[in-house]
């Protein structure tokens, strides 16, 4: 068998117990792997002014594949203040890493399966099966952004939109810009990879979901390419649906779904709210998948309060490890993992405390490894 080698970023926090739990899966499920430890986090930000050092860099470019737990970030005066004292004033600006990895990684795919498994109470209904594909490296997150807003720009924005609306005669403090930015190369791709997918899956339905009507520039764009490459799958519907009804929707009845697309930031928020309907933050599992490296993550955050007290459900980031293996070709080994969690769910003897249970971390993992 293979020999992968995988770069294995625990981070901060309970990112670093739920990756605990989620090595002792893996190695049940007899994955063959070097696991080499990358330096990422909070505590590189304040002692070296970089959360994802050049040398983890290094390391994700030889790699297989990579497992990633979760880290802090905060906004940023507050992660200025935290800086080593020697590196304050250097005009360094934290940016979220799992951001800048998507980027430097051209990770343009994020992929998270919502599956309500079986038993598990936190289901808000049964027999939900949605496969959420996020746009991953543009959009509101392209990272252009201004404040203060250079005088010029600000004296622009007040004539271009002097006719209806109050920017004008504004100083570089008096507002911010975030730049959405959304390529057709971008849109095209991802929403490919939404329908190459389902295809694949033998689903039937992909939604696009996007605010056209208003952010007509930009989703627009999205909207254009993703009815360009609907054309090419004639035996999948498209479907199209605004950000905002597509929340109540979802809610209502999310049968009606299938595979869902969306740019960036609506991705975002809408996969929260389809973790949300199939247990929660313990149960979000995602990929960050590039043609050429795919870093596996749970979504959920470091939870700095949870910190230290092996208490945090580590099924999500073994899901992630199992869509690792599934990216990884090991769909054998993908199929016991998911099968073990499913059983484990099912039987609903071991439950973590977002499952109203009092199992630890690391009890969870190996009753999933006890499965396999
Ligand atoms: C996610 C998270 C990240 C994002 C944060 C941690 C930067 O919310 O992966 O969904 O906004 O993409
Ligand atoms: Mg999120």
């Amino acid at each position: 068998m293979k020999r992968y080698k995988i770069a294995w970023l625990p981070g901060d926090g309970i990112g670093v117990e739920v990756m605990e739990a989620a090595r002792i899966v893996l190695d049940a499920a007899g994955f063959v792997a070097d696991y080499t430890h990358g330096d990422i986090g909070w505590d590189f930000w304040c002692r070296e002014g970089d959360a994802l050092p050049p040398r983890t860099v290094e390391l994700l470019r030889s790699s297989d594949a990579a497992m990633f737990g979760a880290i802090t970030s905060k906004p940023a005066k507050a992660a200025t203040a935290e800086l080593a004292p020697e590196l304050r004033d250097k005009g360094l600006s934290y940016r979220s890493p799992i951001v800048r990895m998507r980027q430097v990684f051209d990770l343009y795919v994020c992929l998270r399966p919502c599956k309500a498994y079986p038993g598990n109470e936190l289901n808000v209904m049964e027999g939900i099966d949605l496969v959420v594909f996020r746009e991953n490296t543009e959009d509101l997150y392209a990272g252009v952004e201004f404040s203060p807003v250079p005088a010029e720009l600000a004296a622009t924005l007040g004539r271009l939109t002097k006719s209806y609306a109050p920017f004008g005669g504004l100083g570089p403090d008096d507002l911010a810009i975030s730049c959405k930015i959304n390529t057709r190369k971008g849109s095209e791709r991802i929403v490919r990879a939404a329908f190459d997918f389902a295809k694949q899956q033998g689903r039937k339905k992909v939604t696009v979901v996007h605010k056209a009507n208003v952010v007509r520039a930009t989703d627009g764009v999205f909207l254009e390419e993703a009815r360009k490459v609907a054309a090419a799958y004639p035996e999948i519907a498209l479907d199209e649906a605004n950000i905002d009804a597509m929340c109540m929707w979802l809610l209502k009845n999310p049968f009606n779904y299938d595979v869902l697309v969306a740019p960036n930031l609506y991705g975002d928020i809408i996969s929260d709210l389809c973790a949300q309907m199939v247990g929660g933050l313990g149960f979000g599992c995602s990929g960050n998948i590039g043609d050429k490296l795919a870093v596996f993550e749970p979504t959920h955050g470091s939870a700095p309060k949870h910190a230290g007290l092996y208490k945090a459900n580590p099924i999500a980031t073994i899901l992630a490890a199992k869509m690792m293996l599934e990216w990884l070709g090991e769909k054998t080994m993908a199929a016991r993992i998911e099968g073990a969690t499913a059983a484990v769910l099912a039987e609903g003897k071991v439950k973590t405390y977002d499952m109203g249970g009092s199992a630890k971390t690391l009890d969870m993992a190996k009753a999933i490894a006890a499965r396999i």
